[in-house]
């Protein structure tokens, strides 16, 4: 059994759409402070960018948040007090000493850092960090049905804070309750 970590709850939201998920991203946004750490998994257009927009919103900062996938790491400035939001697409990078390597025009600690396709490498980086799952459902019955269901549809977020800093937050959704006793044996079939 591996040992329990502390952090938050994991809750889970649905989202049925674009602004559905740049409002959660804007409440997400009231939980955030300088130093954070958010990684965003999910699949091509799953909608983490999307959620960054609302996250940047709520934080109040300038310029316009959008895929990084050329820039590799974005600065946006804060309009008031309060973090910059450092946004970052990790599809490239083999390890996040590359984003300190970019010399960007802030410190990850004065900013909230925002980092899609950073799993495997942002780990490493900080016990801290709200780890932030997007889903689309795959219900569909046929291709023309799932690839309708990718534009315009339910995305499902899961949320789960990991290390000290997300001891006992209460991030938004609905509590999973995740078995962690031993998989049942499975019934074997024929
Ligand atoms: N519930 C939803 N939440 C988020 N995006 C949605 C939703 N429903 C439809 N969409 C659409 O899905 C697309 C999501 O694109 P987005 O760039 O946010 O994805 P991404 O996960 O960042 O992709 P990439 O892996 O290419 O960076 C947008 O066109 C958005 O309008
Ligand atoms: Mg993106």
């Amino acid at each position: 059994m591996t040992s329990p970590e502390t952090g938050s709850p994991v809750r889970t939201i649905d989202l049925p759409d674009a602004e559905a998920t740049r409002a959660f991203g804007r409440t997400l946004a009231g939980l955030l402070r300088a130093g954070d750490l958010v990684m965003l998994t999910g699949d091509l257009g799953a909608g983490k960018t999307t959620l960054t927009q609302g996250i940047g919103d709520g934080l109040g900062v300038r310029g316009q948040v959008a895929s990084p996938t050329f820039v590799i790491a974005r600065v946006h400035p804060p309009l008031a007090d309060g973090p910059a939001l450092v946004h970052v697409d990790a599809y490239r990078l083999s390890s996040l000493d590359d984003v300190d390597a970019l010399d960007l025009d802030a410190s990850l600690d004065d900013s909230v850092t925002v980092v899609e396709w950073g799993n495997g490498l942002v780990e490493r980086l900080s016990r801290d960090r709200l780890e932030i799952t997007v889903e689309r459902p795959r219900g569909g019955a046929d291709l023309e049905e799932i690839l309708a269901d990718a534009e315009a549809g339910v995305r499902r977020v899961r949320v789960h804070g990991f290390g000290p800093r997300w001891a006992g937050v209460e991030v938004p959704g609905t509590t999973v309750v995740e078995d962690s006793s031993p998989a049942a044996p499975e019934k074997s079939v024929g």
